[in-house]
């Protein structure tokens, strides 16, 4: 499923004394099937810019498609639980969402409320478990006496349960530790590769964008700076720099010895893998030149 945003808008508490402008003119386009990161500072307006991808928000100004759903500000709220179902959002900290009293139930209360029984919920909990790296012992226990990174997988299980098309992350690793945020990105890194999921990840870790997206939106007080590929984003470290915005180590890396031995990366290599291929490639063979 497309999702399209055209000349969007959005003001919070419009109409009052405290309206804000959040986004604005916003264009963009997430297609099927991709991997898609929005970055940008605190306040760019991404948690915003994802509240409308399911309609939770409707834009103030502009028109957001999603799929065959045309959603402007005079949309009526008919058939909008249906696309909920089929976009699925993980807030961020999404543990702060969880309130059943066991990690089965909470899992299984989105299936409940469309339409399955509780022990069809119940099932489908189980199913998930696994997969979020978790095993079944977790279905009886209470989801407030996980840690935290538990708690996160029980709530993207919660998601998962009503088998979105799409899956929309709002900084899904912050406060993970390194193992944590790994295994997490691996399992929606599968869930895409493998389930055909289209993923939207908002994040602060370049290295992950890098890793995983095919597609990058830069925001920066409300609006689309950039919108591409990450290879041809990340070309522009000066631009990226000016924003404040980093590139991934392996870019960085790249640039080092582009200064030292005066070597060309091209393509930019954006994961470890692309970045060790080429190193060995400029590496003199055995009696050659040494660098
Ligand atoms: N409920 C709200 N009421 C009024 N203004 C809000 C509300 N939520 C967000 N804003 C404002 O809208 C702008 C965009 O906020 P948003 O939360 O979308 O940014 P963000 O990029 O997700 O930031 P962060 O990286 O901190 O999560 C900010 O100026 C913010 O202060
Ligand atoms: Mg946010």
């Amino acid at each position: 499923m497309d999702i399209r945003f055209q000349d969007v808008g959005y003001t919070y508490q419009k109409g009052t004394p405290f309206e804000s402008k959040a986004i604005y003119d916003i264009d963009l386009s997430i297609k099927d099937g991709s991997f898609t990161a929005i970055v940008g500072h605190t306040g760019s307006g991404k948690s915003t810019v994802l509240q409308h991808l399911n309609a939770l928000k409707k834009p103030t100004e502009g028109t957001v498609t999603i799929g065959d759903r045309v959603i402007t500000n005079l949309s009526d709220n008919k058939g909008l639980k249906s696309l909920r179902k089929k976009v699925g959002i993980v807030f961020q900290f999404p543990e702060a969402q969880l309130f059943e009293e066991t990690v089965g139930k909470d899992i299984a209360f989105g299936p409940k409320n469309f339409g399955m029984t509780e022990e069809e919920g119940l099932e489908k909990a189980r199913e998930l478990l696994p997969l979020v790296g978790l095993d079944e012992s977790f279905m009886e226990r209470s989801p407030f006496d996980l840690s935290g990174g538990q708690m996160r997988r029980v709530a993207i299980a919660g998601v998962l349960a009503l088998e979105p098309e799409v899956l929309v992350l709002d900084e899904p690793t912050a406060g993970l530790d390194p193992q944590g945020r790994k295994e997490v990105m691996n399992m929606f890194h599968s869930l895409y590769k493998n389930k055909g999921l289209t993923i939207v990840l908002v994040t602060h870790q370049m290295d992950d964008v890098a890793e995983y997206a095919d597609h990058m939106i830069v925001l920066e007080k409300g609006t689309v700076m950039k919108e591409g590929h990450p290879r041809e984003i990340f070309k522009e470290a000066g631009w990226l720099a000016s924003m404040q915005l980093g590139v991934p180590s392996t870019v960085k890396f790249a640039h080092e010895l582009e200064e030292k031995f005066e070597w060309t990366f091209d393509p930019l290599p954006l994961t470890t893998d692309e970045l060790a291929a080429q190193i060995i490639e400029k590496l003199p063979t055995k009696g050659g030149a040494s660098v």
